[in-house]
Parts: structure tokens; C-alpha cells; sequence
């Protein structure tokens, strides 16, 4: 079977703790995601949007539902399969950007081309090329802390497409930057996914960016909602 689909997931939910101190952070989130599609997710703090990121990019398990990527059910894979499916198939930007302070720019993004296999100088050379597409050619050098936060959140960029990935995700990429740089950082990551019919999910609360979308998906209280037809009923 063919699927247009880059993400499907149905029915998914995740509780946290257990006996009475059981909290539900998604209470059965049915999302589709095209594939090139550039998605934001917005919502409440606490509403669930970490929390259905981190199950689509297959670092946490869902408590109930199912989630395809690519038409591939990833919900039924064994978990030793995770790390090679997540290093393949998904590139991810963390909010704090978590970059290997004792690392230059250069070798934080080799690092990911050296875990696919490649070696040390392909890897060096990969790194500069793509630390070149997101302006930094002239700070590969640097280190973590000698970047500005938009400088910064450019190599994570650089660092999450070192892979190749076909799914991008992005958890609050802009929440560190001022209105600028986090637009700047977006119209960056957009660019450079198209390019290549990348798919991603940009989670974030940043209206500043919400135009930059080719849709928008709400989430409040671990549930899908539409706003309007929310008012309405
Ligand atoms: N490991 C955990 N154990 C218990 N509760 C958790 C855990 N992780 C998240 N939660 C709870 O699940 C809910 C959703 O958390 P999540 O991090 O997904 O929210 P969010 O929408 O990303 O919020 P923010 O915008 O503040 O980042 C929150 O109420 C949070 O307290
Ligand atoms: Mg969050």
C-alpha cells in the first residue's frame, strides 16, 4: 500500500503515573500529516503538544492508539528498532536547542552523519555544507557557547537534516529567540524541508510564526480542538 500519509495517528492517548495519581496528557488525538506538509501545532501550556510530539517521534510510547509513519504502524515495532527508525527517519529540534557544549558547530552536526556510518571527513564535509545553508559557513568552528540563540537554534537545524531525514519535528524552535531571529529560524527551516519535500511539525505557541504554516492544528487539554466550531457548539 501507497500513503500520501506522512503521519496518521488514531485514537492515541497517554496517561501518566498510575493508581490515583494517574494523569491523562492525551485523551485520543486522531491527526493526519501530509507528506511535504509544513504543520504547526499550537495549544495551552500543559495542553499535550511535547507530549504527542515526543510518541510521533517515537521516543515515548503511547498508552493506547496507533501511529503510521510513512504507513509504517511504528506503534507495533519492537523497541529495539526505535533508535535506527528515529535516526533515519526523524530529524528533531528540541526547544533548548541541546547542543554538545564541548563540541563546535562542525562536529555537533558530524556527529549525527558518524552514527549513519559515515566517516570522519565525509562527515566534517557534510556538516560544513549544511552549517553553510543556514548562514553559519564562517562559525563552524565555534563552540555552543561563542553562537547567539538564533545562531544557535541554526546548527540544531543544521544538526536535525544531517541524517536526511524525511520528518522533521520541532518543539518550540523559536521560544528562546526575539520576533526576528524566530522568523528568521522558520522561514529557514521551511526553505530548506521544501526543498526536499520534507515533512514537518513545528510545535509552538508563537503567533509570530503562525503564517508561515500550511496549516494549523489546536490542541487543548489533550484533545484536538477546533476553535471556531468550538465557539459555536
Ligand atoms: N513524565 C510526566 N509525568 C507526569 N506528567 C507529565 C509528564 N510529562 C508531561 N506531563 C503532564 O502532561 C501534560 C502535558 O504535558 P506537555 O509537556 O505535553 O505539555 P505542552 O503542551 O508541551 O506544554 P508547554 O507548552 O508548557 O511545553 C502536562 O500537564 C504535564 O504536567
Ligand atoms: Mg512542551
Amino acid at each position: 500500500m501507497t500513503t500520501e500519509q506522512a503521519i496518521r495517528a488514531r485514537g492515541v492517548t497517554k496517561v501518566f503515573g498510575a493508581g490515583g495519581l494517574e494523569y491523562h496528557a492525551l485523551r485520543g488525538i486522531d491527526v493526519d500529516v501530509a507528506r511535504g506538509e509544513f504543520l504547526m501545532l499550537a495549544g495551552p501550556s500543559g495542553s499535550g503538544k511535547t507530549t504527542l510530539l515526543s510518541i510521533v517521534g517515537c521516543v515515548l510510547a503511547a498508552t493506547s492508539g496507533s501511529v503510521h509513519l510513512f504507513g509504517e504502524d511504528v506503534t507495533a515495532l519492537a523497541p529495539s528498532r526505535l533508535p535506527d527508525l528515529r535516526l533515519r527517519r526523524i530529524g528533531f529540534i528540541f526547544q533548548g536547542h541541546n547542543l554538545i557544549a564541548s563540541l563546535s558547530a562542525r562536529e555537533n552536526v558530524a556527529l549525527v552523519a558518524r552514527m549513519q556510518g559515515f566517516g570522519k571527513q565525509e562527515a566534517g564535509r557534510r556538516a560544513e555544507a549544511l552549517l553553510d545553508r543556514v548562514g553559519l559557513g564562517d562559525k563552524v568552528d565555534n563552540l555552543p557557547a561563542q553562537l547567539s540563540g538564533g545562531q544557535r537554534q541554526r546548527v540544531a537545524i543544521a544538526r536535525a537534516l544531517a541524517g536526511e531525514p524525511p520528518l522533521v519535528l520541532a518543539d518550540e524552535p523559536t521560544a528562546a529567540l526575539d520576533a526576528q531571529s524566530g522568523l528568521g529560524v522558520t522561514e529557514l527551516l521551511r526553505e530548506l524541508c521544501r526543498e526536499h519535500g520534507r515533512t514537518v511539525v513545528v510545535v509552538t505557541h508563537d503567533s509570530r510564526i503562525f503564517h508561515l504554516a500550511d496549516r494549523m492544528v489546536h490542541i487543548e487539554d489533550g484533545r484536538i480542538v477546533e476553535p471556531l466550531l468550538e465557539q459555536a457548539s
